[in-house]
């Protein structure tokens, strides 16, 4: 039962004390939660696990490219845990080395050394590691413009791996127009309207990759015109994951942690849509009572993914530590790690 598996996590939390950390994103399930010793954005979580030198064991609650970045800053001697391994990122998946080392060529033959890799956290380790091989950096959805600003200090081009949204939402925030950017097709092997594009290929600054999160792509124009006509006086707060006229359309946009800090801001009685994830939607119209907040789709947007990771799989992996034969351990080989930490680390250093 659940109360049952609630005890269970409780006593090995208690058992374990200061042995065990446990990092939970904002998108993950109240059931698990409710244990995590710290809750945060991508940044933030990357972060503590950089501090966290006590934990033998590290339980991330997130998806597999946060446990990767997990391991990759923690000690050798602390084990990072993901309880169902089956919990990736749809997003990560759409950008792997063959397709990178393809465009990565093809964009050297048209732009020489005129280009800088970033790459959204949201990417496998060994995208990571390319980035940080081709000297460039990881950026989150909080620090992108930063970073974006940074890579332009470095280089005249930026390859943005694997969002296109964010990436293109964060460009033109700086200013760059949409006639500047051109969208790579990993699956095809070339650049979108490219024979329509050939003759102003200089001008091009952003390169951004085809890729985008399957839950944020849920929110649509049509959401903000509806809420515009039928409830004008509603703030629109989204995440910089959703598509260009969603972002240029909405009121606010900003990271899993800007959306929270904006809730807690506002006044009582404000009315809100929000562009997010369906769990932390949920916990902030249950921790806002007196503030009036709709999912901007109606129809609620759960990420998949991060829901595998539910209390029966998080008790398993506390009960398999706790016998002392941690099961679903993420080992980032250290040649990738030593390379994902150089673009990792750069971001640390500009933010
Ligand atoms: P942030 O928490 O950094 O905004 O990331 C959102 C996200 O989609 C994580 O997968
Ligand atoms: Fe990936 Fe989107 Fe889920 Fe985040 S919300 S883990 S980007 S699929």
């Amino acid at each position: 039962s659940t109360a049952a598996l609630e005890a269970r996590a409780a006593e090995i939390k208690r058992k374990l004390g200061k042995k065990l950390f446990i990092p939970g994103h904002h998108y993950q399930k109240d059931e698990v939660i409710q244990f995590a010793d710290a809750t945060g954005d991508s940044l933030q979580l990357a972060q503590l696990s950089a501090q966290n030198k006590q934990a033998e064991y590290v339980v991330f609650c997130g998806v597999h490219f946060m446990a990767e970045t997990a391991d990759i800053l923690t000690d050798s001697c602390q084990t990072v845990v993901l309880p169902d391994m089956r919990a990736g990122c749809s997003m990560a998946d759409m950008a792997n080395m063959e397709q990178t080392e393809l465009a990565w060529a093809r964009l050297q033959d048209k732009f020489g050394d005129t280009i800088i890799p970033l790459t959204y956290v949201n990417s496998t380790a060994e995208i990571k590691a390319f980035v940080g091989r081709h000297g460039g950096a990881t950026v989150t959805s909080s620090n992108a413009k930063k970073m974006l600003e940074w890579a332009f200090g470095q280089k005249e081009r930026i390859l943005f791996l694997p969002d296109q949204h964010l990436g293109r939402n964060t460009a033109y925030d700086l200013g760059i127009s949409l006639s500047e950017m051109i969208v790579w097709d990993p699956v095809a092997g070339r650049f979108e309207e490219q024979e329509e594009r050939e003759s102003d290929f200089a001008a091009v600054t952003m390169i951004l990759w085809k890729g985008h999160c399957s839950v944020h792509e849920n929110f649509r124009l049509e959401h903000v015109h509806r809420l515009r006509l039928e409830d004008p006086d509603r703030n629109i707060l989204v995440h910089p994951e959703c598509t260009f006229h969603v972002v240029q359309a909405s009121d606010f946009n900003g990271s899993t942690k800007y959306i929270i800090d904006t809730i807690k801001a506002a006044p009582a009685g404000s009315k809100w849509a929000i562009g997010t994830e369906m769990n932390l939607v949920n916990r902030l119209i249950n921790e806002h009572p007196d503030k009036d907040i709709v999912s901007l789709n109606p129809e609620m947007c759960p990420c998949l993914t991060m829901n595998r990771i539910d209390l029966p799989h998080f008790v398993w992996a506390l009960e398999q530590i706790e016998a002392g034969r941690p099961v679903n351990k993420i080992r980032v080989p250290d040649h990738i790690a030593v390379e994902g930490k150089l673009a990792i680390e750069r971001m640390f250093a500009n933010v």
